[in-house]
Parts: structure tokens; sequence; C-alpha cells
């Protein structure tokens, strides 16, 4: 095997020089020394610049019937980017992307690695490879300081679907920035063609700030050992595979995910909403299981799912620890389009009244330790505000104010809203239910009577009508107060 045939050539040397694979002129056989290198995977023949991809891609299949010598060149890159909205973040990077380039191989290549640290990098920076037999997986032989190169071999000897990471102290700190990718084996026979192919890798982060706290946010070394992340993501930053940078597919494709998780302290239950994985590769192995909904993808680990799209539609790639993805950033699209067959997915197919208590307004329970109400700025009520809207607003109003089309009205721009600050105060305090007209088109709904403090109430009220267009100044406590008095 070529690992003994590298050893021993080791130690025979004098100095301590690691040997260099050659390929031969006339038969494209790679040797060491004039040494013919084979292994229980064939003769090693040519070489090969392997093709790196940046998420959600993927290189294209591998279709060699032998092993190569396969040429890694692969760049740390430390930079300053969006981690969401209006919030940056130092990423340290394999390739100039979290997660780092994608490295496709097979079974039986020998894989030069050339780990090169960008000058301006600030910190030194390694590689271990869970695809590695070998002490580290790496690590010791790709230490490398900013504007150095290092290089190693490794035969990729056990076919399946790795991490690999930086693994340079302190080595979750390192992860945490983003210094994680994958590097897949392919068996000797090849993966079975698929129409579309996928690259998603979650990772937590952790900053001083909470999630969505603008500005360059630093990362926070103390939530990161209470391993409470700020944000959970896919592929790096909230929003990456989400609208226009939706993953696709037509209907009647059949879809291979590499998923991986980079942690560095969650583990991750992967979830398509709408979707059973037909084949699902667990942990990355080679023991496929079927008909799976939800897989469990370990820090340091991943799983390769494949389905078929039979109907058309958006479907939401989540962690179904299910906070992560609506409040932490987990959440990736999938768009599949093409002609529905109503057989397998009929859509609404009817709506009625159902109120099994009557009518009536329902009440949400009162959150425990209300405020003690008080004066408060303007940049107070908006902060305190915002963060209310989230708990409780948000998942029917939309981020955006812009409300759900025939259920719940808008918040933006809202005739209704803004023409009457008493009767919005009136609606926090009590509910609303009945038909009511927003912007000319009408809503017969029932919004619950949500339990706020009266400070929570001016504060919510105070960020719904200056938000997103609107300019409704403060809403007061006292505003609220006398409000309440008049019921
Ligand atoms: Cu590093």
């Amino acid at each position: 095997m070529l690992l003994s045939i590298l050893t021993s050539l080791a130690f025979a040397c004098q100095a301590p020089v690691a040997p260099t694979l050659v390929v031969e002129g006339g038969d494209g056989v790679t040797s060491i020394n004039g040494v013919t290198v084979s292994s229980e995977f064939g003769p090693i023949i040519g070489e090969e610049k392997a093709v790196l991809t940046s998420p959600p891609n993927v290189p294209a299949p591998i279709n060699r019937n032998h092993p190569t010598k396969l040429i890694v060149d692969l760049e740390v890159l430390e930079f300053v980017a969006p981690i969401a909205d209006g919030v940056d973040y130092t990423f340290w990077t394999f390739g100039g992307t979290v997660p780092g380039s994608f490295i496709r191989t097979r079974v039986g290549d020998v894989v030069e690695f050339n780990l090169h640290n960008n000058p301006s990098s600030k910190m030194p920076h390694n590689i271990d490879l869970h695809a590695v037999t070998g002490p580290g997986g790496g690590a010791a032989a790709s230490f490398t300081a900013p504007g150095h190169t290092s290089q190693f071999s490794f035969q990729v000897t056990n076919p399946g679907l790795y991490v690999y990471h930086c693994a340079t102290a302190p080595v979750g700190m390192h992860i945490a920035n983003g210094m994680y990718g994958l590097i897949l084996v392919e068996p000797a026979k090849g993966m079975s063609p698929v129409d579309k192919e996928y690259y998603i890798m979650q990772g937590d982060f952790y900053t001083e700030g909470a999630y969505g706290e603008a500005g360059l946010q630093p990362f926070s070394m103390q939530k990161a050992l209470q391993e409470i992340p700020d944000y959970v993501l896919f592929n790096g930053s909230v929003g990456a595979m989400v609208g226009d940078k939706a993953i696709t597919a037509k209907v009647g494709e059949s879809v291979r995910l590499y998923v991986g998780n980079g942690g560095p302290n969650l583990v991750s239950s992967f979830h398509v909403i709408g979707e059973i994985f037909d084949n699902l590769y667990v942990e990355g192995g080679s023991l496929v299981n079927h008909n799976v909904q939800t897989t469990l993808v370990p820090a340091g680990g991943s799983a390769i799912a494949e389905f078929e799209v039979e109907v058309p539609g958006t479907f939401i790639i989540v962690d179904h620890s299910i906070f992560r993805t609506f409040n932490k950033g987990a959440l990736g699209m999938l768009k599949v389009t093409g002609p529905d067959d109503l057989l397998v997915y009929s859509g609404k197919q009817d709506d009625r009244i159902y109120q099994p208590e009557g009518g009536a307004v329902q009440e949400i329970p009162a959150a425990e330790g209300a405020k003690t109400p008080s004066s408060r700025t303007m940049e107070e009520r908006m902060t305190l505000g915002e963060r209310s809207y989230k708990v409780n607003c948000l998942a029917c109003h939309q981020a955006n104010g812009e409300g759900i089309k025939g259920a719940f009205p808008p918040l933006a721009k809202s005739d209704y809203l803004m023409e009457d600050t008493k009767r919005a105060i009136d609606v926090m305090h009590k509910g609303l239910s009945g038909k009511i007209t927003v912007n000319g088109v009408e809503y017969n709904g029932v919004m619950p009577k949500v339990n706020m403090s009266d400070d929570e109430i001016a504060s919510v009220l105070t960020y719904i009508r200056n938000s997103w267009g609107n300019e409704g100044g403060k809403v007061t406590l006292n505003e609220v107060l006398e409000a309440k008095s008049a019921h």
C-alpha cells in the first residue's frame, strides 16, 4: 500500500524529506524514484488538478476507472463579510467561502495537498481532513504561517463524505470562524447519476451582540463555551440559500444533497420540509437508509440525502431544532418548478370557519415579570419594540411588516394602523376579530389579545409605526394608559 511505501522511503532517506510522486512519461503511471506506485486500488495513473467549487455547488462526478494523483490547491483567506443584513463578521475560510471549497476525489487517489495561507492573514492555520488516515488528519503536516504554503500527500482509502476543518489552537475558535468544508471520496464504481447535486453545510456562530445586532460583531468566546450560538447557519450567512440564491430543481428530477455540519458545537436535525429522503447515506458512510424524514448530522460529520422532486413549490431546508431555523438563521430553500401533480399534492381544497370555542378572541398568556413602566427615549422604544415585535408579531405580520396575503394584514404602510393610534392600542389590549379593511383589502380573521405590558405595547407600536416606510412618531406610555382607562 502506498502509505507504507511513503513511510519506508522516508526512513530510507538520511534527511527526512518527504518523497515526491512523479508521473513517468509514456504510460502515465505514477512512480516514486522510478518505482511504480500501486495499491489495493490499482496503479495510480496520471495526475489531475482538482476542481474546487464554492457552496452550494459541487464539482462534476468523476468518470475515471482508476486512481490518480490529484493535486489540490486550497488557499486560506481571512476577511470581514456580512453574516446577516447589516451585521459583519470576521470569517476565516478555506478558499474564500463558508463552508470551504468542496473537494471531490475517487477512492485510491493520492492527493497532493497544497495549503496556501494568504500573506494578508493574521493567523497561522492548518487542515485536518477526516478522509485522511494518519495522525491529526494532516494537521501537523499542514501547519502554515501567513504567506507560506505547506504540501503533504495522502491516499483516500475509504469512500464517503468527510468533513475537513482547521485544527490550529484555539481549535474551536478557528472552526467557529468558518474553517470547515467537505471532501467526497467516491467509491470505485462512482456515485449513481442524479440530475442535481448541491453542497450544504451548517455551522453555529457566536457574536458579542445578539442575533441581528448591527455592525461588526466580534467572536464571543464566552457564548461559544456555553454553546449558546446567536446564529445557526447554512452556508455561512443568513439567507445564503434563500430567494434568488435558493437551490433549484425541476419536477421529476433527482436531487442529491451533500450535507455537512462544521459545528463547532451543535448537532443538526437536518430536514427538508415537504420532502422525504428516498436514500440516505447515514453519517456520510456506506450504510444507506431509505424513507427518512430527518437525519442527525453530528458536529464534524455529514450525510448524503437523495430524493426526487414530484411537485413544484418552495421546499424549506431546516435544522428541525426549529428555533434555530426561524430565530437563528438556519433556513434554506429548494425551489422546484414544473407542472403540478394534484394526486401527489392537492394544495388547499377548502377553507371554512372552525371555532370550537366560539368566535371570542383568545388570549396569549402573559410573560412573567413584565417590566415596570417608565418614560423612554425614541431610541429605547425602537430597540425594545423591535425585540417585542420579533417575539410576538413577526410570525404573522412578517419581518418586513408586509403580512400574509389573505390571512394577516400588512402593517407596512397600513392605512388601518396609521390613521388611529388609540384603535391600534385597543387592538393590542383587547385583540381583534371580524371584518376590517386594510388598504382596500378585506380581512376577516382573529388576532389574539397579546398580553404584553403597557410599556411593551408602547414600544412595539412605536416600532411598528416607524418601520418599513411608516412615519408615525413615538407612542407614549401615557397614551397606552389613557386608552386602557377608557375601556
Ligand atoms: Cu485556522
